[in-house]
């Protein structure tokens, strides 16, 4: 009887549903009537996306490619959008892409530099510029911002994301896809954002690219999707499915994630594409037999646009014949990819003004909101008190990064030209008496035949400043590391520098958190820039000098040792918590009895922690932070929980510190994390100055998915913190009723 009266229930919904009187939009009418009008050949076309610019153009203006990648040249842009719109039957504009992944032109620092910021402001600035630059070139799509959760260095794609916390990944996600697509797609500056990878790319097992991954629908929904969530909510308009697979299912084939998650769980309706031949590559996962099968599966999937598989262009129209993928399904796909050329406008202005980007490309605000990026993105690890070399007159300048224009713009910067970088050692030379030594050519060289030359150039100056770090093409995509220790021979480039006796700076410019603990040891501050782009030189100048103050957070933890890795600040609670008395290595005396009792969750070699806690980063002047307190230690959960403290610049400079708020929900019906990031604030303030300040918390935004796989508040014991990073912080309890 109940099941007849849901059935009932049902029916009524869909027929109200069905007989819904809401209008149309434009969009949707101009839409349904193209769709009307297409073969079933156009439409294939439409779902087919395609590498390259003029040689495209017969097939463009046959209707088989609805949209290309890797094509920056507006005139021949202009030529395969001339065959679309001009020369095919129906007049379809081509959707022109590309990964415009940290800037355009103006190379902003990398993605994981961005999240260093913990400003999403200027990271939505970034994004703002890099759409006005690449949109002025004629490319009207981003493959970014790619939101994949790094816990594992190892994995050269880190580069490019924000890190490994789930909270700070889907703000600054956010900030992305707002700045890209501006407020209006039709604007001619707007980008359209991709979502990417979705979903568990990040995860792969050991940290070796297009591995294989291992996560839990729980782990999915608690760590993963948010900020895909967050992202779809805020009007991405594209999505890209991962290489991997999940549970056993490639995520180009996996209708889980791509209609009951994306589309009927977060009622989301943009566009999914692949990602290159992601479709393709499920043969290798031995998840489809041929092209043609991967071709069903796909599109059945979800799928709306193939990158570069070919198997949608030779193999759909067979596969709507044999009824194996239904012409409902074509529809879907084709309706997403219209709709959104219609809400670029591209039909309006399918054209690029060829004199544009000259105008627009490195213009001085870009130029500036750039510096101001890196400036904000470089952490100071390390201080002995040398840094800023405010007294110094000549300065040793020296190490493989120095003056390396290319390598500085980091991973996926294809389009920002090394004409344009600003290196360290150029602008240092604005600043300081320069002696230049450089030690060793590149990361990876190994040749320390000139390291005298640099020790006797460094008891010359009165300090030295060595410029380490990864070349760009160590890190981002396929370029996974076992070993992070700095390449070649620059960690002994560091101690030679050292043995002059004179301060010492060291500055790693990379694409990763590298080991850096035997280097720490060899300097006297150093300074961690992730690949800073074209105006690093400008702003690591202006940090060393003093001009500028670092208030950059680590978005990743540090490890003391590859082999720590994967580690996260908000791992789930052990049942066996280290307690700071464990055994180490050298501790165990020789013959000793096998016992594991009292023994916790470590390594005998690297000890419990890691190097350094992620939201780690030092000032030049020091901040500290009073005793929290709640104004309410009981709250409902409709209620906000309101947090203040006394924020204090005990130090000589005016700086900014990200003051950070954590959380811990004590017991779950499933495994909790140990601490959680909720909300964070960068707080400017005077030498002595101090500020209350407060953050709000609904309580609502503690809910979890619990053991019933429900997205609930648990009532109970909480604990917060508010640190200036993971690790530190008084504790304060307070209870949800
Ligand atoms: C493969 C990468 O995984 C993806 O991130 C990128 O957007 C595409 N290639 C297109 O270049």
């Amino acid at each position: 009887m109940k099941r007849f009266l849901n059935a009932i229930m049902l029916i009524s919904v869909l027929a109200l549903a069905s007989c819904s009187t809401e209008p149309k939009s434009d969009i949707d009418r101009k839409v349904d009537e193209l769709l009307s009008k297409m073969t079933l050949h156009e439409k294939v076309g439409q779902m087919n996306q395609l590498s390259g610019g003029a040689w495209l153009v017969d097939q463009a203006a046959k209707g088989e490619v609805g949209s290309i990648l890797n094509c920056v040249d507006p005139a021949e842009i202009n030529a395969v959008q001339k065959a679309a719109v001009e020369e095919s039957r129906l007049g379809i504009p081509i959707l022109v892409s590309r990964d415009v992944i940290h800037g355009f032109r103006t190379i902003f620092p990398i993605p994981l530099g961005q999240a260093a910021t913990f400003d999403p402001a200027i990271v939505e600035k970034g994004a703002r510029i890099a759409a006005v630059e690449a949109t002025a070139s004629g490319v009207r799509w981003t493959f970014s911002p790619m939101l994949d959760i790094a816990r594992d260095p190892r994995w050269g794609r880190v580069a490019e994301g924000s890190g490994e916390d789930p909270y700070l990944d889907a703000l600054m996600g956010v900030a992305m896809v707002k700045g890209y697509q501006g407020d209006d797609l039709s604007d001619p500056t707007s980008l359209a954002a991709c979502i990417k990878h979705f979903v568990g790319y990040g995860a792969a097992e050991g940290g070796r690219d297009y591995n294989t991954t291992m996560i839990s629908e729980r782990s999915l929904r608690n760590t993963y999707f948010p900020a895909f969530k967050a992202t779809a909510e805020a009007g991405a308009a594209t999505l890209m499915t991962s290489f991997n697979e999940i549970d056993g299912i490639p995520s180009t084939g996996n209708k889980w994630l791509l209609k009951d998650i994306l589309r009927d769980e977060w009622g989301w309706d943009g566009m999914v594409v692949t990602d290159w031949n992601s479709a393709g590559e499920m043969i290798a996962h031995g998840f489809s037999r041929d092209l043609k099968h991967t071709a069903e599966q796909a599109i059945n999937a979800g799928v709306d646009m193939d990158m570069m598989s070919y198997g949608f262009i030779q193999y759909v129209e067979e596969l709507v014949k044999e009824g194996k993928v239904s012409e409902k399904e074509i529809d879907r796909a084709v309706r997403n990819i219209l709709k959104l050329k219609f809400e670029l406008g591209l039909f309006e202005n399918p054209y690029v003004d060829e004199t544009a980007s000259a105008k627009i490309d490195y213009a001085p605000e870009h130029l500036e909101a750039a510096k101001q990026c890196a400036i904000e993105s470089a952490v100071l690890i390390k201080n002995d008190g040398v840094l800023p070399l405010s007294g110094a007159k000549t300065i040793l300048v020296t190490g493989p990064l120095a003056d390396a224009p290319y390598e500085q713009m980091g991973t996926w910067a294809f389009d920002g030209q090394k004409e344009h970088t600003v290196t360290p050692l150029a602008a240092l030379r604005q600043e300081y008496d320069v002696i230049w030594e450089p030690g060793l050519d590149y990361s990876r060289d190994k040749d320390m035949s000139d390291f005298a030359k640099v020790r006797r150039a460094a008891s010359r100056a009165d300090a030295a400043v060595v410029f380490v770090g990864e070349e760009a093409i160590l890190s981002g995509e396929a370029h996974s590391l076992s070993n992070l220790n700095l390449q070649g021979a620059q960690s002994e480039l560091i101690a030679e520098v050292a043995k002059a006796g004179k301060p010492v700076v060291a500055v790693v410019i990379a694409g990763r958190p590298l080991t850096i603990e035997r280097d720490l040891a060899n300097c006297d501050a150093m300074l961690y820039s992730f690949h800073p782009g074209t105006m690093g030189g400008p702003a690591l100048a202006d940090l060393i000098k003093g001009k500028a103050v670092p208030s950059g957070k680590l978005p990743m933890t540090f490890l003391r040792d590859a082999g720590q890795a994967p580690f996260y600040y908000n791992h789930n609670n052990s049942g066996r918590p280290c307690n700071g008395t464990e055994t180490l290595l050298n501790d165990i005396p020789i013959a000793a009895g096998q016992t594991s009792l009292g023994c916790t969750s470590y390594y005998l070699d690297t000890g419990y922690g890691p190097l350094l806690p992620f939201g780690y980063g030092l000032s030049y002047t020091t901040f500290e932070y009073g005793k929290p307190s709640v104004e309410k230690a009981e709250l409902g959960r409709d209620d906000v929980l309101k947090v203040s403290f006394e924020l204090k610049n005990t130090g000589k400079y005016e700086g900014t510190e990200v003051a950070q708020l954590y959380v811990q929900d004590k017991v779950g019906s499933v495994v909790r994390p140990v601490r959680e990031l909720k909300r964070f604030e960068r707080v400017t303030l005077a030498p002595g100055e101090s500020r209350t300040v407060t953050f709000e918390l609904p309580v609502s935004e503690l809910a979890f998915w619990n053991i019933d796989m429900e997205y609930v508040v648990e009532p109970g014991d909480f604990r917060l913190w508010v640190a200036g990073d993971s690790a530190s912080g008084t504790p304060v309890d307070f209870i949800v009723k």
